[in-house]
């Protein structure tokens, strides 16, 4: 990575006030002047002033959010946040995307702004899977709409795959993949084919799915899974 980028991530100021600690020559990689452009990994020797800088680890958290609590690292509203259900000492984690306060399931916490950013940007279309149980019978018929797109609020939503895997005269139990993340919009969607959902789980980002995990409990996610979210 860019000298600047692995001194601002181990906590030493910012990229712009690292890149003039680079310009005024304070900064050396394996004993040689760094260079604005200079790039360097976790294996090269930092110094700053001839003070070691170490890089700093990432952390990756999966959580079984439960419902009745926010994806945020506060709330100006006093309600409980995600942040709760992790264990003390964590670094500094935000929330990879939003779950509503009523929704539950997969949720990454993690220090690691450039992942969140490719996990969440829509050119990306990173796909994340829910199970909604809606109110009443809904038949695969019923889903059409949903598949091939319903317009929200202007907005028409991308194509995308549904299908019923629990039915009975009181709800239906629906699972869907979705490639983009609008405000509401697994509820909205069902709202507009005029079934209410009573409970929304996301089960998967990509691949990763939620297990291991309670309600409420979280684990940090190995290497191979934060590998996997890499490649997405
Ligand atoms: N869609 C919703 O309506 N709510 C969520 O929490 C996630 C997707």
């Amino acid at each position: 990575m860019r000298i600047n980028r692995y001194l601002a991530s181990a906590g030493l100021a910012s990229r712009r006030k690292c890149d003039a600690l680079v310009e005024e020559g304070k900064v050396t990689i394996n004993g040689k002047p760094a260079h604005p452009g200079s790039e360097v990994s976790e294996f090269d020797d930092v110094r700053v002033d001839g003070q070691k800088v170490m890089p700093r680890e990432e952390e990756y958290y999966m959580l079984y959010k439960p419902k009745g609590c926010i994806s945020a690292v506060s709330d100006d509203r006093g309600r409980k946040t995600v942040l709760e259900y992790l264990p003390d000492g964590v670094g500094r984690v935000y929330p990879v995307g939003r779950l509503d306060y009523d929704s539950e399931g997969l949720l990454i916490l993690t220090t690691d702004g450039d992942l969140a950013q490719r996990l969440t940007h829509p050119s990306n279309e990173v796909s994340k899977t829910y199970i909604a149980k809606v109110e009443g019978v809904v038949t695969e018929t019923d889903l059409n709409p949903i598949r091939s797109g319903i317009e929200i609020e202007g907005h028409l939503t991308k194509k995308c795959r549904a299908h019923v895997v629990e039915t009975n005269k009181n709800y239906t139990k629906i699972e869907l993949v979705l490639k983009e993340g609008k405000y509401h919009e697994v509820k909205k969607m069902f709202a507009s084919i005029g079934h209410e959902v009573i409970l929304l789980k996301r089960t998967k980002i990509g691949e990763l799915r939620l297990s291991g995990l309670e309600r409420g409990e979280c684990r940090k996610l190995s290497l191979e899974e934060v590998n996997y979210l890499k490649t997405l």
